[in-house]
């Protein structure tokens, strides 16, 4: 089984021989391949729909794994108990679910998680920096596809982000894929902007500074001059 290269970036921030637990799990690719692959010692997976919980005890019974894991029907974390769980995966979903699940786990300042938002990310960094989480984000390209994987675990004092980084996240400026998304959320933001300005909204502004913001990050970055963002 091959995973694609969004889970398989998930899949590289597990703690080696750690406990996982994959919320909203589908076809749970993601435990049965980390299972196989003895990456993990054992795996919880968790959907909130019947078909989907189904399918992954398939995946999980012809990877020959089933033993070692443990599905659970519920919403988000509902069930689980932290136990000896050390990576929490949540892939795959709106940032607003993914909310939803943080908010309703008591014991989400004891575990890593792995986080994997497919829309509204910028809701998710400000929630993560008011809940004093810190994190890193990698960027994956699949096709015309960009996705963010975020390795996030409970912080000590809180980081504060610029309003770029809150818009795409804190990212290293050197990585080729990092880039051609940066010059892809510029075009957005550029079209937002005119867009608004046509409205005559004064919210223009500030997606012109973040489109032009961008466009000298990807300047220096071109003329060799870049450092680190955060
Ligand atoms: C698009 S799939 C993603 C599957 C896999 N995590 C991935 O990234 O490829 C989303 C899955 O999350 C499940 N889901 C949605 N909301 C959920 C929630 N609150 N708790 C648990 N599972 C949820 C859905 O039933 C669906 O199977």
């Amino acid at each position: 089984m091959m995973l694609t290269k969004r889970l398989a970036a998930c899949a590289a921030q597990v703690t080696p021989g750690g406990v996982i637990c994959d919320v909203g799990t589908d076809h749970a690719y993601l435990p049965a391949e980390l299972l196989r692959q003895n990456r993990c010692t054992r795996a919880v997976a968790t959907d909130i729909h019947a078909g989907p919980l189904e399918a992954a005890q398939r995946t999980l019974t012809e990877a020959g794994v089933l033993s070692r894991a443990e599905l659970h029907l519920c919403d988000g974390l509902e069930q689980i108990q932290p136990g000896d769980i050390t990576d929490v995966v949540i892939a795959g979903m709106g940032s607003e679910t993914i909310l939803h699940i943080l908010e309703e786990c008591p014991w989400r300042r004891q575990v890593h998680f792995i986080l994997q938002p497919m829309t509204k990310i910028p809701v998710l960094r400000q929630w993560l920096v008011q809940q004093c989480f810190s994190w890193t984000e990698e960027i994956v390209q699949e096709g015309e596809k960009f996705y963010v994987v975020m390795s996030v675990s409970a912080a000590e004092s809180p980081v504060s982000l610029t309003p770029l980084e809150l818009e795409i996240g804190c990212v290293n400026w050197q990585s080729e894929t990092v880039r051609r998304y940066a010059a892809w959320k510029q075009q957005r933001f550029q079209k937002l902007a005119q867009q608004l300005h046509r409205a005559g909204r004064a919210e223009a502004e500030t997606w012109t500074a973040l489109s032009q913001e961008i466009e000298t990050r990807l300047q220096m970055e071109h003329n060799g001059k870049g450092e680190a963002l955060c």
